[in-house]
């Protein structure tokens, strides 16, 4: 058990996540929880923050929690929502504004406070709201407001709870909120009395120890992609249990150009237990004749499952299966607009755990993908691995429009490696989220010396995003283009034309299948 963490309840702000980065920056270990669970207060709980949402505490059906659960327990934080829905709760005066008050805000008659320690007397603080707390409730203070709202940070009195509550109205974990990471390591360390000794070796420490527990004697089987989850979460549990982690990397025919070999070679250099299965042509078999993206996807999909089946058969008395599940993926999210549709099918291990009838281990179920990364180097992971750019499940498969075969995938990689190449020796690798080529399923007329070509087009992508919801096209430098054009139409035979994606997403998605 963690021994001191901040519980978030979420009322489904778009910012809720970025609270749990903010307090976990301060190396103190927080959790969502959705605004409806019990909140259970135990030892280890030293703060609740509220999150704010696009709710009004106003409407019929406003989110509505029981304060009883933690006012008086630990100390409170209420955010936005949170703030005016503690001010309703408890008889102060909500009221719509007559202006939607949206951006920046400085804050005016700041008093002194812990809570306020060192924050600039007008402070620069980020507003997102409909409703204003036009009167707070007895037995608390107006400790700060701005020009236009009276009330944007309140507190309990002394005596009022057992432990102080706060509200304020603005964003303290967006970085337009110039003090926000200041007054929440304020509340947390000064007010909570958190001890924030949450670091990545503690990480490292706490669960490899957990894991040995956890697992003892067993043997577990992990399938790693190459990518900075699979990998960090098998150093993990190789720390724990060494030799009983078995781990195999599929050869799915789709992987980039030479990624098979030197991924296995990271691999081994790691110390890590790791079989390479060649599967290039159970995979080419299973795309034959397939071009609708779907159906791609779950032929690969299926194959990869039999792979993965007949595996395990060759490992004996292997009792769980390893995953390397990130917290995005467990937060059970407050669906304000309805469940988000699933809008393409990611079939990397669906259905796997069912079939085998294997015990889950999720060692990084917990953490953030930065912190997965922060993890990873305190690990000794190289950052080959750590700094990869994120690479589909089906790979180049959904990069070639169309119908697969070997001849395509290799004319891809090809011009695939070229651009990759470029990127890092023009030091942008590091600066775009993702980059890949894709093959389109059209062919052209060029000319070459004296000669009329008919050949295929590649599209470049490179996208700048946080966490691949939503993405930008990136801005890469005309003349870096060219050189990556040149390289590509003069050195991969086949190729005559390079174009470059500028759709953003969405409406457009990063993988164009
Ligand atoms: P899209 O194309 O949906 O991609 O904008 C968003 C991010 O997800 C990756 N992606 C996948 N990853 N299995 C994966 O593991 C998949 O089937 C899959 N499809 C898309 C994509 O590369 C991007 O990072």
């Amino acid at each position: 058990m963690m021994k001191e963490k901040v519980l978030i309840l979420d009322f489904g702000s778009q910012f809720t996540q970025l609270i749990a980065r903010r307090v976990r920056e301060l190396n103190i270990y927080s959790e969502i929880i959705p605004y409806h669970k019990e909140v259970v207060i135990d030892n280890s709980v030293k703060a609740v923050i509220l999150s704010g949402s696009p709710y009004s505490v106003m409407q019929e059906d406003a989110l509505k929690v029981d304060l009883n659960q933690f006012v008086n327990k630990v100390p409170v934080l209420a955010v936005c929502y949170g703030a005016q829905y503690i001010a309703h709760a408890l008889g102060g005066k909500v009221e719509r504004s007559s202006k939607r008050e949206y951006g920046k805000a400085i804050l005016n008659k700041v008093k002194r406070d812990v809570f306020l320690n060192k924050v600039a007397r007008t402070s620069q603080v980020w507003m997102s709201h409909g409703d204003t707390i036009s009167k707070i409730p007895d037995g608390f203070e107006i400790l700060a407001g701005t020009e236009r709202i009276p009330v944007a940070v309140y507190k309990s009195q002394k005596g009022t709870f057992k432990k102080p509550v706060y509200g304020i109205q603005f964003h303290p974990e967006v970085t337009h909120s110039l003090d926000g990471a200041l007054m929440l390591k304020n509340f947390l360390i000064d007010i909570a009395g958190c001890e924030a000794s949450w670091t990545p070796n503690a990480f490292v420490e706490e669960t490899v120890a957990a894991l040995k527990t956890q697992i003892g004697t067993e043997k577990v089987l992990m399938a790693l992609s190459g990518g900075v989850d699979s990998s960090v979460g098998a150093m993990l549990l190789h720390k724990a249990i060494g030799k009983n982690l078995y781990c195999f990397f599929v050869d799915n025919g789709l992987l980039r150009k030479n990624e098979y070999e030197e991924v296995l070679e990271s691999y081994k250099g790691m110390g890590l237990n790791v079989t390479g299965v060649d599967a290039k042509a159970l995979f080419y078999a299973a795309l034959e004749g397939k071009t609708d993206p779907e159906d791609k996807r779950k032929a690969i999909g299926k194959a990869f499952i039999d792979v993965f089946e007949y595996e395990s058969t060759q490992f004996k008395d292997v009792q769980w299966l390893g995953q390397g599940t990130i917290y995005p993926d467990v937060i059970e999210s407050i669906s304000i607009h309805g469940p988000s549709a699933t809008i393409k099918s990611h079939h990397n291990v669906g259905g796997l755990p069912d079939k085998l009838k294997l015990k889950i281990i999720e060692p990084l179920r917990m953490l953030f993908k930065d912190e997965v990364r922060r993890v990873g180097r305190a690990m000794g992971v190289p950052d080959t691995i750590l700094m990869r750019h994120p690479f589909p499940g089906p790979g180049l498969g959904i990069r070639i429009l169309g119908e697969i075969t070997p001849e395509k995938v290799r004319l891809l990689q090809d011009a695939d490696a070229i651009y990759i190449e470029h990127l890092k020796k023009a030091g942008l690798y590091d600066k775009v989220w993702q980059a890949g080529t894709i093959l389109l399923p059209v062919r052209s007329v060029g000319v070459m010396g004296d000669e009329r070509t008919y050949e295929n087009a590649v599209a470049l992508r490179a996208v700048t995003s946080v966490d691949g919801m939503t993405a930008e096209w990136s801005r890469l430098p005309y003349d870096f283009l060219a050189t990556v054009s040149n390289e590509i139409i003069n050195n991969v035979r086949g190729i005559n034309r390079v174009v470059y994606d500028i759709s953003t997403k969405p409406p457009a998605t990063i993988e164009w299948e």
